[in-house]
């Protein structure tokens, strides 16, 4: 991908969504969260470099909201973000296997992202669900009750849709 491909898709962006959007910070967080999406999940670093000539912040302030904000990511990153919750309450709960079965069935560690691009494995703090721990997100998405056997079936599922969707 050449900086001019990522000058002409985040120029594109940076048009639609500043259009829609009023109050500034904000307008910088909506046009870092479209170019993450159009991307699959991270922002390349060059598309830093092309907001700070179109908005006219300096490259450290655009990296401040970048950086500051985890849902954003300047590694490329799965298609499916899977967030494991890995406080005590989901721990206490079976959350060790859990994990053990993600990174096992994913073939991954944290912050790793498998081959095939369809999946990275993050840990979390408390993900506000301990009633059905043990929890994981997938993009938006909230697993509870997880059990490793859960956990396989969800992977496999997922890898199943993909597999139809590319026939
Ligand atoms: Fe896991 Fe709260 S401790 S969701």
């Amino acid at each position: 991908m050449s900086f001019e491909e990522v000058k002409k898709t985040v120029t594109e962006i940076y048009e639609r969504v500043k259009l829609e959007s009023l109050e500034e910070r904000d307008n910088l967080i909506n046009i870092l969260h479209a170019i993450q999406e159009h991307y699959g999940n991270y922002i390349p670093l060059e598309a830093a470099e092309v907001l700070k000539e179109l908005t006219g912040k300096s490259l450290s302030e655009i990296y401040e909201v970048l950086t500051f904000y985890t849902m954003f990511s300047t590694r490329r990153r799965g298609k499916y973000i899977i967030r494991v919750c890995k406080s005590l309450p989901c721990h206490v709960t079976g959350g060790a296997a859990v994990i053990e079965a993600l990174k096992n069935g994913l073939g991954i560690d944290y912050g790793q992202t498998t081959e095939d691009g369809l999946f990275t494995l993050e840990e979390s703090s408390c993900l506000g669900l301990c009633g059905v721990s043990p929890v994981m997100l997938i993009n938006d998405e909230a697993y509870g009750n997880l059990t490793p056997e859960k956990v396989f079936q969800i992977i496999e599922e997922i890898r199943e849709r993909e597999r139809s969707d590319v026939k």
